[in-house]
């Protein structure tokens, strides 16, 4: 079984040709959701964007149901967006503000989406398992979400 890095490695050269040919940013999206939550099977995978300057709005995921709105500044998406960086929460239950889409989560990664400097949108993921994200998550997810704008 090949280690994450592994996997991650093996991934970027797929999801770089499935984006390449496609101009839309939801069908992209769309695809780089189902491809993450395929390979590492993760609890709930995908985007929120940006609606206004005040709340995201949920997009392309695969997963159970989740919230449609998130403020500017609350939860971890919220927070990945007012902050322009990405916010890796080993344990849910102890961020402040957390917002539970589903009491199944119980770690989480939220990685921003970049257009111009901007943030645009942005990816989250939750797991099952505490402490499942780490640095090598971070480095792949950024170069992956690079790629929707380009
Ligand atoms: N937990 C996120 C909300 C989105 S759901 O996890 C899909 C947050 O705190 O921003």
């Amino acid at each position: 079984m090949p280690n994450k890095e592994e996997r991650y490695r093996s991934l970027l050269p797929q999801i770089e040709s499935l984006v390449s040919g496609e101009a839309d940013v939801i069908a992209n999206m769309a695809n780089i959701a189902a491809v993450l939550h395929d390979t590492f099977g993760f609890w709930w995978t995908g985007f929120y964007r940006v609606a206004n300057d005040r709340e995201l709005v949920l997009g392309p995921f695969q997963g159970p149901v989740a919230c449609t709105r998130i403020p500017f500044g609350r939860g971890v998406c919220g927070t990945a967006w007012k902050e322009a960086q990405t916010v890796i929460v080993p344990d849910v239950h102890l961020f402040p503000g957390h917002i539970a889409c589903s009491s199944a989560s119980n770690s989480e990664i939220v990685v921003p989406v970049f257009q111009d400097g901007a943030v645009v949108a942005v990816l989250d993921i939750d797991s099952k398992d505490f402490n499942t994200f780490d640095s090598i998550d971070s480095l792949y997810l950024s170069r992956i979400t690079s790629l929707l704008y380009h």
